[in-house]
């Protein structure tokens, strides 16, 4: 029996990119002996591409270059055939006026199941187009809403490894609270979302986590500080205690399919009064003003 997933796949007519080759999504296949099915032993990139043209691209493959460096997987394009690939997957899934996502993985490959790396395979490289829709502006207005958890996961968090169960198992946590997302707190510092990264406001400061092993180097983040220093803005890198979050005047969450989103309510709790801030409605602002110079 099929489940939804293999259901909608099958019903999907949308070309992926498998090592080398534009295939239909519902016929790709990697052997079982992938260690990324095996060891989850790979790194992954999600990349916004607007109007048809990738957002941030020269920082998101920077990422993806640190990441397979990171784990010993040589890149096995340059920045230009990067290019070329999202291009063409973008074009040949007819996104080239509106907003959609590449997803790319790639995995040591294919080899006999054993831990120690294997000397001879060559990495599987996948990459898919999924769309990307613009944030619900009832939920912008209404702000998201958050549980609290202990992080959970691993030392190596700046690694965008597709070993996630530790922020899957805490994003449906947040599901099973009604929440949109978890925030992780280690050691009593938050650290960044299940799926995000977070920033807080006091007395008309801009805080967010520094970047360490123990966030993801999020490319929404980064692009927020430099717009924040831009304009002038008084933003920090700092440490941000589970006390300070609770008593923040502004919270807000950001990722490449998020952008900047304000937070509301903590387990339950309002964020100062409960309505999105009006430094959150400014960077919102100032984020699209962004986007729109780029078209
Ligand atoms: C754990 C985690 N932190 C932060 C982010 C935000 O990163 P970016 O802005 O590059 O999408 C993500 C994105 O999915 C994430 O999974």
């Amino acid at each position: 029996m099929k489940t939804s997933a293999e259901k909608s796949v099958q019903h999907d007519t949308s070309i992926c990119f498998l090592n080398g080759n534009y295939i239909p999504l519902k016929d790709a296949k990697v052997s079982v002996l992938d260690r990324g099915f095996i060891f989850a032993d790979g790194i992954y990139e999600v990349i916004p591409a607007f109007a048809g043209k990738p957002f941030r691209l020269e920082q998101h493959l920077k990422r993806l270059h640190d990441n397979l460096t990171a784990i010993k997987i040589n890149n096995p394009y340059s920045n230009k055939q990067w290019q070329v690939i999202f291009t063409n997957l973008i074009s040949k899934n007819n996104y080239p006026d509106t907003d959609c996502s590449v997803y790319l993985q790639v995995t040591r490959g294919v080899a006999k199941r054993d831990h120690v790396f294997p000397d001879d395979s060559t990495a599987t490289i996948f990459a898919m187009i999924n769309p990307l829709l613009p944030a619900n502006p009832d939920i912008l207005a209404r702000g998201l809403s958050v549980i609290i958890r202990e992080d959970i996961r691993w030392q190596y968090c700046n690694i965008k490894s597709i070993s996630l169960l530790g922020n899957i198992i805490l994003k449906q946590e947040a599901a099973e609270n009604n929440a949109d997302e978890a925030i992780l707190v280690r050691n009593g510092n938050v650290t960044e979302g299940a799926a995000s990264n977070v920033f807080i406001v006091k007395n008309n400061v801009i805080k967010t986590p520094p970047k360490d092993k123990k966030l993801l180097p999020g490319i929404t983040r980064d692009l927020i500080v430099e717009i924040a220093n831009q304009q002038g803005l008084n933003c920090i890198e700092e440490n941000i205690t589970e006390d300070e979050l609770l008593t923040a005047d502004e919270v807000w969450l950001t990722s490449s399919t998020k952008e900047v989103a304000p937070v509301c309510f903590i387990e339950k709790k309002p964020v100062a009064t409960g309505t999105p801030g009006q430094h959150w409605a400014k960077m919102y602002q100032l984020f699209q003003e962004y986007k729109d110079s780029l078209k």
